[in-house]
């Protein structure tokens, strides 16, 4: 079965490329399709993080809550010289009801209020239930605790937004800076070698496809997505003679081309907000069993979303014809890719980018009727 993947831009050949370049104006912010424009999605550790705070604000609040509660109804409250303490306490119900607010905005301000008056009103039908007027004033409390949580949450919930708001537009302006260094890379790197451009092209398109089929969260995706248009850039330090070599490569030349990773990473160092993506790059040639480059990592130590990407490198490095190898069919690919499942490529990976071929091949198949495509068995 030779199958075709649409989404891929054509194999590039080692024909000598024409220059005409190479990259595409907003290629690379299309490569932030994944993250909505308005907000970018949270990461699982702060989505966590977030979560366990306001279980803890949860816990402050009904602390103090239930604290003040047992003082108001144990303090005797037909002493007169403890009567002020009743005043207080009334005044330290807005203590949870603040801190609701500050940890839930708005909702967290009004429910806290909610809860602060039934008790309040509670006790003061329990205890002043017979004589209503005599301490008409501490019925007040019952309204002044919805109009501290309204006002306090609705401040918080607009200096929040605020907040948000200034971080978003930080951000955008990171990104694009970040966006500009990476094009400018690569557009210095595709004149001098556009078959590494197209290359790259053809693995970001795939990995997407494979980290998608993994169920990888957006944010990672489009990390990901950019880390493969830009895993080879360092091959702009590796020299003509290496570079170009028609043949297979000695030792010490092969030593000088897998440079290429770290040259790679030293290139992104340049660009702020590319941590992430580096990290990737640096691992695009690790393997699972140990035996990959620069650092011989093992699959533990690897990054799961680096593990795509050598899956979709090896795949489309395989399918395109280099100076050193024809390229094979598809089919050929994924056979010659089946030996090193699991000690070169990752299991998961590998298998992902099965059912990414399979899928696309049905939808072919589908969208050209019943016969099939050219080229696929
Ligand atoms: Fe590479």
């Amino acid at each position: 079965m030779a199958c075709t993947y649409p989404a891929m831009p054509s194999a590039p050949t080692h024909s000598g490329a024409s220059h005409a370049l190479v990259v595409r104006r907003g290629e690379l912010g299309s490569a932030g399709h994944h993250l909505p424009a308005k907000r970018r999605p949270e990461t699982r550790e702060r989505r966590g993080s977030m979560q366990t705070h306001q279980k803890s604000q949860i816990q402050r609040a009904a602390f103090w809550t239930v604290g003040i509660t047992v003082a108001h109804f144990a303090i005797n409250t037909h002493s007169p010289a403890l009567h002020w303490l009743h005043i207080l306490l009334a005044g330290l119900f807005l203590i949870p009801i603040l801190i609701c607010a500050v940890a839930f905005e708005l909702k967290g301000g009004l429910l806290a209020s909610a809860v602060a008056s039934a008790v309040y009103l509670s006790h003061l039908l329990w205890s002043w239930g017979d004589s209503p007027m005599a301490n008409l004033d501490q019925y007040a409390w019952i309204g002044v605790y919805p109009v501290v949580g309204a006002i306090t949450g609705h401040l918080v919930q607009s200096s929040n937004m605020r907040k948000r708001q200034r971080d978003e537009v930080i951000a955008r302006s990171q990104r694009t800076e970040m966006i500009n260094g990476i094009t400018g890379l690569l557009t210095a790197v595709g004149v001098r070698d556009e078959a590494t451009i197209q290359h790259s092209r053809r693995v970001a398109e795939l990995s997407t496809a494979i980290a998608e089929e993994l169920g990888v969260e957006a944010n990672e995706v489009s990390q990901l997505h950019l880390a493969a248009l830009v895993h080879d850039i360092g091959k702009a330090g590796v020299p003509d003679a290496i570079l170009f070599k028609h043949g297979s490569l000695d030792d010490e030349q092969m030593a000088a081309m897998r440079e290429h990773v770290d040259i790679a990473v030293g290139m992104l160092g340049e660009i702020p907000g590319t941590e992430a993506i580096a990290r990737l790059v640096s691992q695009h040639h690790e393997s699972p069993d140990g035996s990959g480059y620069p650092r011989g990592l093992t699959a533990s130590d690897i990054d799961p979303t680096a593990a795509v990407l050598r899956v979709a490198d090896v795949f489309a490095a395989l399918t395109e014809a280099r100076p050193y190898h024809e390229a094979m069919t598809e089919s050929e690919a994924l056979q010659a890719m089946e030996s090193l499942r699991g000690t070169k490529l990752d299991e998961k990976a590998f298998a992902a980018l099965h059912r990414v071929l399979a899928n696309t091949t049905s939808a072919d198949e589908s969208c050209s009727g019943t016969e099939p495509a050219e080229g696929t068995s």
